[in-house]
């Protein structure tokens, strides 16, 4: 019992990875495949090769501090490979959710935030779980539908609509729409909004939305010097205080 990881397991039973860095958003009534993220940032080995190896992974939801065991029997939700599946988000299902991986000499775990919102009054998104992008007026500026990958079926052009303030709009002409991103060329100020792509997936959608925060352009002049005024000799007098207070001179150099 040498090896260090041994030890930590004796003191502690698992390798408790805390809670991961990606968070996942859904809107209630949309799906999610929630990825248990041993397989993604923690360990080399994939599902595949983990279950070859006699490795079992156990789903538990956080409740307070106890860990239930997550039981896959409605149809709402199914564990498949190293995801859960979430036919329908609901909101019921925020919280935080932990993926074990172990056999009798070997366990490692990690959680995992999942936040589920309602769409704001009369909108098609929720502004509490929408990503917020900046751009400046005049520059360039890609928008594009994130966090789609696991909805995207392989060799298939994604069926995909595009909203501004959640109605379909009529894009400038330079605006290059396609099924991933809106590409905007040349930023105006009135293309500040909320953009929403909107995939087909099965019968279902998966909506994201994008705050897209226009700004004035940040001048890329140097700042002007006020103190001491141009032309003017850059000597200052100082008189060493009496308080022994600290005196801190600056001397601004003209180029
Ligand atoms: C798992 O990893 C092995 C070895 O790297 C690789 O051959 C296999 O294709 C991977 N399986 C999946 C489902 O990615
Ligand atoms: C448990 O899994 C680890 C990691 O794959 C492996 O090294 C160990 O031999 C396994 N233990 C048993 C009892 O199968
Ligand atoms: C969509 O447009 C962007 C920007 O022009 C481009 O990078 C991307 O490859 C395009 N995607 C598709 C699927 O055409
Ligand atoms: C984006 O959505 C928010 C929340 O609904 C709304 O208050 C805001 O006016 C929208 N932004 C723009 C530029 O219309």
């Amino acid at each position: 019992m040498t090896d260090p990881e041994a030890l930590l397991l004796l003191v502690d039973g698992c390798i408790d990875w805390s809670v991961d860095l990606k968070q996942y958003h859904v809107l209630a009534g949309e799906p999610l495949r929630l990825k248990c993220a041993l397989f993604y940032s923690y360990i080399r080995t994939n599902y595949t090769m983990a279950t070859n190896a006699k490795l079992r992974l156990i789903w538990y939801k956080n409740k307070g501090d106890a860990e239930e065991p997550i039981i896959f029997s409605g149809h709402r939700l199914s564990k498949e490979d190293d995801s859960i599946w979430f036919r329908s988000a609901e909101m019921e299902d925020n919280g935080f959710y932990t993926c074990v991986l172990r056999n009798s000499t070997y366990c490692m775990k990690v959680s995992m935030s999942m936040t589920v919102d309602q769409s704001d009054e009369g909108k098609c998104f929720s502004s509490k779980i929408r990503h917020v992008e900046k751009a400046e007026i005049t520059h360039n500026k890609m928008i594009i539908c994130p966090d789609i990958g696991d909805y995207l079926a392989p060799y298939k052009q994604p069926q995909m609509t595009w909203y501004k303030e959640c109605e379909r709009v009529e894009w400038r002409s330079s605006i290059i729409v396609n099924t991933t991103h809106v590409w905007i060329p040349e930023v105006e100020e009135g293309d500040g909004g909320n953009y929403t792509c909107e995939l087909q997936y099965g019968s279902r959608h998966v909506r994201r939305t994008t705050l897209l925060k226009v700004t004035a352009l940040q001048t890329s002049q140097p700042p002007k010097v006020l103190f001491p005024p141009e032309r003017q000799d850059t000597s200052i007098e100082i008189t060493p205080g009496k308080d022994q207070q600290l005196h801190l001179f600056i001397l601004w150099l003209k180029r």
